[in-house]
């Protein structure tokens, strides 16, 4: 198993060139399943998840060509539509063939997830929806079995809370239904949005894209031409390499990235003292003369996201003051207080809450990645903290950071990945 061996350092300088979102690709890929043809799409990150996917998307008998970032994809020859426990396991976001597969042959069988190291996250909301546009739903054996022999009907959705595959699910099912399918308290993240517009650029009307009120024309089970396109620059891996300037109190411009989609972001980097200058495509960040706490609540787009949380606290830790740190999405990501706790943090946890005191001077150690995110905040901690820091268990890091050691490095870092 790989580890990263990070030592100390002042601060990190340049810039870093950011990758395609892994949370847009996911939906992006399992859309091919409702092309009528063969579809290029670029600017794919090279990471773990995606190659799961299209592993995925193979074994349902596709043919899917990656390399360099590049994906070709032909979904012509799917004959399978049962996506199997030993794939489904290792990634969740495999529920989003759901909807695409019980459209398209009007019946699915997908392995319940089962736990995860952020929370329970259940699927109750995709399914519930699909059951309103007429699915028939079975749980038998650990596998949600749907059936719509005479196609799903449009209908109107009212979401108890908001859900970003969710919403993507239901999209992609919608695009092939019957009439029409109203998506309200939908998710309004720029990964959705991108899947909409592609999607409306294809046959399927839809109205209120980027709304929460979303309306779905579908195409009554006929396949959509769908044209080659780029995926959208990943948002959190600009955010966590904006932290990881942040915490090093450093200049640093990321580039190919789309910066309204981190308002939020950047506001509470504003907040904590750092300055910037935007352009239509990159994000410089200059240093704060003093590192202020903040007060983070997270909450769906356009709002502070979770997938942000763990980064700002290992950059809390070197505030000067107690910030205060509010998970709203998932009951039990705070699987890096622990490790960040060993490393010195000052942290207490009540409930969702966690209060950062600060500044405190964090010591190189022996930490485990516990999921993807929780494992970019112990990189941060990892560049200031004093020695040396040994991260486990990279798997999860590698599952949505595409080259984070070879970019970290060619900006001053000193990160190895070394063999366990
Ligand atoms: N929820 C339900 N029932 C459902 C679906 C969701 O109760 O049927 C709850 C969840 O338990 C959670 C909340 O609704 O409390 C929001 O979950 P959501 O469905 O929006 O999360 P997701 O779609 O499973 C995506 C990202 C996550 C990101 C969240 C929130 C992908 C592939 N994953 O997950 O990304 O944290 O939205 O923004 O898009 C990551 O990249 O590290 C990651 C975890």
């Amino acid at each position: 198993m790989d580890y990263l061996k990070i030592k100390g350092i002042d601060s990190l300088q340049g810039s870093i060139k950011i990758a395609g979102a892994k949370n847009a690709s996911l939906p992006l890929i399992a859309m091919t399943i409702l092309a009528k043809n063969k579809l290029n799409i670029e600017n794919l990150p090279d990471v773990v998840d995606i190659k799961t996917l299209l592993k995925l998307l193979t074994n349902l008998g596709a043919q899917c060509s990656f390399e360099e970032h590049h994906v070709s994809v032909d979904t012509k020859n799917i004959h399978e539509t049962r996506a199997t426990y030993d794939i489904v396991k290792t990634m969740r976001a495999s529920i989003l063939v759901l909807g695409p597969i019980l459209a398209r042959f009007g019946h699915c069988e997908v392995s319940l997830p089962g736990g995860c190291a952020i929370g329970q996250r259940p699927i109750d909301l995709h399914l519930k929806a699909l059951e309103q546009m007429g699915a028939e739903i079975d749980i038998k054996a650990g596998y949600v079995e749907t059936k719509a022999p005479n196609g799903l009907k449009g209908c109107e959705i009212i979401f108890d809370k908001i859900t970003v595959t969710g919403t993507a699910n239901i999209v992609m099912a919608a695009a092939l239904a019957k009439g029409t399918t109203t998506i309200v308290n939908a998710a309004r993240e720029p990964e959705v949005v991108q899947l909409c517009e592609i999607l409306n650029n294809s046959g399927v009307k839809i109205k209120g894209i980027g709304t929460s009120v979303l309306k779905i024309k579908g195409t009554n089970g006929k396949l959509v031409d769908i044209k080659d396109f780029a995926i959208i620059p990943d948002r959190i891996e600009a955010g966590t390499y904006l932290c990881a300037a942040a915490i090093t109190n450093s200049e640093l411009t990321i580039t190919d990235v789309e910066p309204k989609h981190l308002d939020a972001v950047i506001r509470k980097f504003e907040e904590m003292g750092f300055s910037f200058t935007l352009t239509k495509d990159t994000i410089t960040i200059y240093p704060a003369n003093e590192i202020k706490p903040v007060k983070i609540i997270t909450q769906e787009y356009p709002a502070f996201p979770t997938d942000m949380q763990a980064q700002f606290m290992a950059l809390a830790t070197q505030a000067n003051g107690t910030s205060i740190i509010e998970e709203r999405l998932f009951e039990n990501r705070f699987m890096h207080v622990s490790e960040l706790q060993r490393m010195g943090a000052d942290i207490s946890l009540n409930g969702h809450i966690a209060t950062v005191k600060g500044k405190t001077e964090l010591s190189g150690t022996d930490v485990m990645a516990t999921d993807l995110r929780a494992s970019s905040a112990l990189v941060l901690a990892g560049l200031i903290a004093k020695g040396e820091t040994d991260i486990h268990r990279i798997y999860h890091l590698d599952r949505g950071y595409d080259s984070l050691e070879k970019k970290l490095q060619n900006a001053g870092a000193k990160v190895q990945r070394l063999k366990e």
